[in-house]
Order: C-alpha cells, then structure tokens, then sequence
C-alpha cells in the first residue's frame, strides 16, 4: 500500500517539544562527547549520571540506553515537561531500563535522594545554568552539584559567547517542516541580563511565537571557570570546538587553553571533583 504523504506541520498541529528537540538537542552526540571525557579522566567508564535541567529528559534515557550498568537520575521543576519526557521518551525504553532511570521534580539545587550523593557525572547543558543570576546563586548552585558527585565525579557543563552573542538580533535556522527562530530579544549591558526565546515558524505561514522563553544571565567564560573553582572544584577544562573549514563547527571539542577570538562559539567544559 502506498504510504500516505506527512501533512505538513503548522503552528497548531505541531508539538513545541518535538520542535525544540529537533533544532538544539542530540543526546547522542552529548553522551558520546561526556562518556568519552569521563573515560579519558578517569581510566574507567562512568556509570551513574544526573542530568539537570532534564526538561523531557533526553540525554537521561539516551545515558540508560548506553550501557547495561548505567543509571540516570533526571531532575526538573516543570512537572508538564517531565511528563511528557515519560510519555515521549521513557515509555519506549526496555522495562529493564526503565528500572535504572529515575526522574525528580524538584530544584536542582536540592534534589534529594538518589541523586544527591556518589554520582560519576552531573550534566547542566544548553545553557540552563544560566538561570543562576548572581554570583551568590550560581556558586550555591556549583556547591551542591561538588556536593552530590562521588570523589571521581566530573561536572560538564556547556557554554556559548563570541561577540554575536552580545547583541539583539534573530538568527534562523531551516529544520524539516519548520523554521527554528533563535531570538536575543534583550540584553542589558550593565546587568549581563537579557531574555532569549525559541519561535517557529512553519510552511503555512503560521508562526508558534515565544514557545520557550528563558530569563538569563549571560555569563562569562572566565566567571564560570572562576566561579567552579571557588565552589571547590579541582581542574577546571574547557573544550573548544574545531573548524569545518567553512566557517562553522566540526562537532569535534578538545580541551583547548585559549579560544580563538570568533563571532559565536559553543564550548564545553568539566568541572573535576
Ligand atoms: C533550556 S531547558 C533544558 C532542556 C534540556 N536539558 C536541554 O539540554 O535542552 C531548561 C529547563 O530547566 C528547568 N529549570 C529551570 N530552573 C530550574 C531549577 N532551579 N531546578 C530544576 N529545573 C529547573 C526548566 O523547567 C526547563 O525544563
């Protein structure tokens, strides 16, 4: 039988998560970049990981797939996104699978049992941390991930800048079905704070505005890595990507001293206990 043609996405047929998930997420690529780390850190594979910020709890589910001694905790405070990560993610993991991953709606800066104490790794990507707007709160929050992680544990974390950063202006990007609008709505100079947010965009010529919208503060590099070390981390090592030849990135990062002067860069780093 012949199949029949995908209807088109719209902004009223089409699930933000989806959306979102196929325009800045690849737990794949996330978990290959950390497990290959942890290993070259440690001499052996990581086995306990907790994603912060999990949202739908991606990266959770891809960890527990990885490996058979594998375990996630994932920790959000949105219940309706944690919900439907169980419905979109967990429910087409094996039961056996199923068993290892633990998903809490809580703070990551206190998350409680299982996942505050021995962890090998503790995850804070796209930027998440970002939440954190004083140096006060970002550090209580580095504390307690020093806190939770097991005296082998490493905290990765990911980062972007470049001057293309620092500025209002729309960046789009055409995905299947759909345009990914990246917005630097706001930025304030003086307090490093500025909002950002997801729309999309479809065939049709509708549009899903705001679908996410993050408060931020636009932290450093240097802030970051200082503010790791004062929270009691050991070696701090940032990972800049490499060059595709074409003015974009190879996908490849490798822990580098000093980042090339660029317009916008992605980088990211781990934090040792
Ligand atoms: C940008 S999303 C990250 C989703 C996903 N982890 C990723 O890498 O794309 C940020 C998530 O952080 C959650 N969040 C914000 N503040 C939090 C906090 N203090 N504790 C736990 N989760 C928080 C929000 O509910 C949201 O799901």
């Amino acid at each position: 039988m012949a199949k029949r043609p995908k209807a088109a996405l719209t902004a009223k047929t089409a699930d933000k998560h989806v959306l979102y998930e196929a325009s800045v997420q690849c737990p794949e690529a996330e978990i290959d970049f950390v497990d290959k780390t942890f290993r070259r850190l440690r001499g052996r594979h990581a086995v306990s990981l907790r994603e912060d910020f999990c949202g739908t709890a991606a990266t959770a589910c891809e960890w527990v797939r990885r490996r058979p001694s594998n375990t996630s905790v994932g920790v959000d405070l949105h219940g309706p996104t944690l919900a439907w990560g169980k419905k979109h993610h967990v429910a087409s993991l094996s039961d056996e699978a199923k068993q290892r991953l633990t998903l809490l709606k809580a703070d990551v800066r206190s998350p409680g049992s299982p996942a505050a104490s021995g962890t090998d790794i503790v995850l804070a990507m796209n930027f998440s941390y970002w939440i954190f707007k004083t140096r006060q709160d970002l550090i209580g929050y580095f504390r307690s991930v020093h806190a939770s992680l097991g005296k082998e544990g490493v905290f990765f974390l990911d980062h972007f800048g470049g001057w293309e950063a620092q500025r209002p202006q729309q960046e789009r990007r055409k995905q299947k079905g759909f345009t990914y609008v990246w917005d630097q709505a706001e930025i304030d100079m003086i307090s490093g704070q500025g909002t950002c947010k997801i729309h999309f965009e479809f065939k049709d010529g509708t549009r899903m505005k705001n679908a996410f919208t993050y408060s931020w503060r636009l932290w450093s590099l240097i802030e970051i890595r200082e503010a790791l070390v004062e929270a009691g981390f050991g070696p701090v090592t940032v990972y800049w990507e490499g060059d595709d030849g074409k003015g974009g990135g190879n996908g490849i990062f490798k822990p580098t001293k000093k980042g090339e002067a660029c317009p916008c860069y992605v980088a990211y780093i781990s934090a040792e206990k």
